[in-house]
């Protein structure tokens, strides 16, 4: 039943994005980074020297009822702070700091109409972000620069300071994101 729901989300041309922010009140002015097209009960985290002060769900389709999970440090922890979508397209937890952030839904009927198990859904899984951006809007394929195996405890600590682009060490460049 669980893979019945998750191939019905693969198919649907919705998808959430998670972001993770520096700053308070979900504003991206101190950098953060951004979880693109996540999959529920799969929580995003950097890693265990990361917080965060506010995280932000977006895109969320109106007929979805999620439950927005912010977890407390390290990583995915427990839930810290949880707000109900309600059909609202964009949720923000305010209360950090968290370690990572997540969703489930609530009632899993509410899924493009299909009726399929409710259950209390736990979550196991701890993904890295896909992309990282810094407090100047410069965006980074984290993805790219975790595969490439790069030292990414001095670009979370460099883009954690509040730094810009010119601060970046250059092996990074090739992961800039042109905009
Ligand atoms: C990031 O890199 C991965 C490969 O490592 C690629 O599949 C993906 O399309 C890239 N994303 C962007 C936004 O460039």
């Amino acid at each position: 039943m669980k893979f019945l729901a998750l191939s019905l989300l693969a198919t649907s041309a919705a998808a959430i994005d998670l972001h993770l922010e520096f700053a308070g009140g979900c504003s991206t002015s101190g950098g953060g980074y951004i979880c693109y097209n996540w999959n529920p009960d799969s929580c995003c985290s950097v890693n265990a020297g990361t917080f965060f002060n506010s995280g932000s769900f977006r895109a969320i389709p109106p007929q979805w009822n999620i439950q927005a999970r912010g977890h407390a440090p390290p990583r995915c922890g427990t839930i810290r702070q949880q707000e109900d979508s309600r059909g609202r397209t964009y949720v923000c937890l305010g209360n950090g700091p968290f370690g990572g952030l997540g969703y489930g839904f609530n009632n899993r009927k509410m899924i493009r109409g299909a009726t399929v198990e409710e259950k209390e859904e736990t979550e196991t899984e701890c993904v890295q972000p896909n992309v990282m951006y810094l407090a100047d809007g410069t965006q980074y394929n984290y993805t790219a620069i975790v595969e490439a195996k790069l030292d990414t405890v001095e670009l979370n600590e460099i883009a954690k300071a509040g730094a810009s682009a010119a601060d970046i060490p250059e092996s990074f460049e090739a992961f800039k994101i042109v905009q």
